[in-house]
């Protein structure tokens, strides 16, 4: 099964990712942390990406395109994967149709993830990522057993730069020009299933999956 996860900056695609990755046992492709990761190691993308991110705008249609071709011809997505944060505009869209044709693949969900531009600083401001492993909590709807410590690892957890309140509108703004119009693409498609993300993890999943399993 082939998933794309579409919606707005901290609407929970990375957190119904992960879930949906456990029981589908498929892996999550998720261009973020791929990117993220470049960054912490320093690599040529992460030079090349830093700035970029940190003002919240997209990265360059080509490097992310080239993260894409790699990374959907290994093995581990034989048996299909879900995108998260992939495709972002409308030129990303159509080089995915082209390379999905060429592999003999084709996408069978989009969700799009609906939600207010007041939950989406809410829940971006209070969020907290693990530095060591990457997992994600936050400080009002999923708080770290212990204060500003990471339950899995015991690493110490921070505040994404791109979080900040004033970046995170540039986010929501980037995503309204070139990323919304992916509803209307994927819609005509007959792809499009809209999901509302507002309300809790779980009965977010349950919804998810009560589509999915239809
Ligand atoms: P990316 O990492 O993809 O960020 P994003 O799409 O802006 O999404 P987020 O990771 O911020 O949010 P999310 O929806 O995953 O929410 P989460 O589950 O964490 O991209 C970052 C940057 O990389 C971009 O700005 C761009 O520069 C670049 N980039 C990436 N992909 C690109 C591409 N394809 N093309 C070009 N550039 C690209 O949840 C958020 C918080 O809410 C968490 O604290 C979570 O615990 C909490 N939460 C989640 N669900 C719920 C719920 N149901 N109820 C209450 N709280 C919840």
């Amino acid at each position: 099964m082939r998933i794309i996860l579409l919606g707005p900056p901290g609407a929970g695609k990375g957190t119904v990712a992960k879930k949906l990755q456990k029981e589908l046992d498929i892996p999550v492709i998720s261009t973020g942390v791929i990117l993220r990761k470049a960054i912490t190691k320093k690599t040529e993308l992460g030079e090349k990406v830093e700035s970029i991110m940190s003002e919240g705008e997209l990265v360059p249609d080509f490097l992310i395109m080239e993260i894409i071709k790699e990374r959907i011809k290994e093995k581990d997505c034989e048996k299909g994967y879900i995108f998260d944060g992939f495709p972002r505009n409308i030129k990303q869209a159509n080089s995915l149709e082209r390379l999905n044709k060429e592999l003999f693949m084709k996408i069978d969900f989009v969700f799009y993830f609906e939600i207010s531009d007041a939950k989406i600083i809410q829940r971006l401001s209070s969020r907290r990522v693990c530095k060591k492993c990457g997992c994600n909590y936050n400080l009002i709807f999923n708080p770290p057993k212990k204060d500003n410590l990471c339950d899995l690892c015991g690493a110490t957890l921070y505040q994404r730069d791109d979080d900040k309140e004033d970046i995170v509108k540039n986010r929501i703004k980037v995503y309204n020009q070139q990323t919304l119009p992916l509803k209307i693409f994927y819609k005509e498609k007959k792809l499009l299933k809209v999901v509302d993300a507002s309300v809790s993890e779980n009965e977010f999943f349950l919804n998810i999956k009560k589509i999915i399993s239809n």
